[in-house]
């Protein structure tokens, strides 16, 4: 019988001496399915993708791959598996084909098999030009790209990508988003970390929000932007010394107050982008030029003060960069 879940976390606890990373967090997502996990920095998210990628033994808890269990056959699972992310699989004194290719002889390709997986893959990565510099002069997208290209050579019917997009910039971002629908077109099961809710809400079927190794809310992006009520509109006159004019405009078409996310940007929540139109026409009305004007998603802080009532602390983090 196939299994239900392409993988399946239940009940998982890992403590680090003091800290108890995992705290019976559960994850789980249909065959060919993306389940994005959102969560701000120390929430747990690496620790449980590296115990569903078998690097890591859970205290408590089980976890299966294709209803394969984790910690009893673990060089089964990793058969199945592919895995990027916070922890760099790439040799920067390698070139990036060199890489690949012997990424592919650890797997047990024969030799011509492992360089023409290594080729296709670059190209499909627009990584071709660059196949045969060594991985260490790569820029931080290239370096990205090659980190999932090299998760690919396997074949895996599951990959976890472990905040892919941390540091990209968007254009960037968007790249390795188009590289995601990709691998689900072709069948592959995605467990997606990510602090953005805007990512999570580009690519996931299903969104589990952690905290303190828990999952707080699982959801559609829609349900849970229901819960953190609406969207966001925000306003950066192009005139600073104007910013309160803004913020008090903003403020009364949405009739709540507007917050001061930077210094010279104003932001209030709204129902409805008819709240948005009227914000526009009132600015326009006061002679007030903007250099940045929009209607966005609640931000990650925005549904995880709704949830929690306390803010991320995406600063507080012990993690290194990605
Ligand atoms: N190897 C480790 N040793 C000690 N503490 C760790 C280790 N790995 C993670 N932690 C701690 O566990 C918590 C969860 O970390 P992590 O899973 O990396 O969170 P996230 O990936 O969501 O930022 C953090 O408090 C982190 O400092
Ligand atoms: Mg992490």
């Amino acid at each position: 019988m196939a299994p239900m879940y392409a993988f399946e976390a239940e009940g998982l606890v890992k403590r680090f001496g003091e800290t108890t990373a995992l705290n019976g967090i559960s994850l789980s997502a249909p065959p060919g399915t993306v389940l994005a996990v959102l969560g701000p920095n120390g929430a747990g998210k690496t620790t449980a993708v590296r115990v569903l990628a078998t690097l890591l033994r859970p205290d408590a808890g089980r976890a299966a791959v294709a209803g394969v269990d984790v910690v009893r056959h673990p060089a089964r699972v990793r058969r199945l598996i592919g895995l990027t992310g916070q922890y760099a699989s790439v040799d920067e004194d390698l070139t990036g084909a060199e890489n690949l290719v012997l990424i592919g002889r650890l797997l047990d390709l024969r030799s011509r098999e492992a360089r023409s997986r290594a080729a296709r893959l670059l190209a499909d990565f627009g990584l071709a030009e660059a196949a045969d510099r060594r991985a260490g002069t790569y820029s931080g997208g290239m370096r990205r790209r090659l980190d999932l290209a090299a998760s690919l050579v396997g074949r895996p019917d599951v990959i976890f990508l472990d905040e892919p997009t941390t540091g990209l910039d968007p254009a960037k971002r968007e790249d390795v988003w188009a590289i995601v629908r990709r691998l689900v077109a072709d069948g592959v099961t995605v467990l997606l970390t990510t602090q953005y809710l805007e990512e999570a809400d580009a690519l996931a079927d299903a969104i589990s929000v952690v905290d303190h190794g828990r999952v707080i809310a699982h959801g559609t992006a829609a349900e849970l932007k229901r819960v953190a009520g609406g969207q966001t509109v925000l306003v950066r006159p192009a005139d600073p010394d104007r910013l309160a004019e803004a913020a008090a405009i903003a403020a009364a078409v949405a009739g709540r107050p507007a917050e001061s996310p930077g210094r010279d940007v104003t932001t209030v929540p709204v129902d409805d982008a008819a709240a948005f139109t009227e914000i526009v026409r009132r600015l326009d009305a006061a002679g007030l030029a903007v250099t940045e004007l929009s209607l966005r998603l609640p931000s990650l802080d925005e549904v995880f003060f709704t949830l929690t009532g306390h803010r991320t602390g995406r600063s507080g983090g012990r993690e290194s960069a990605a």
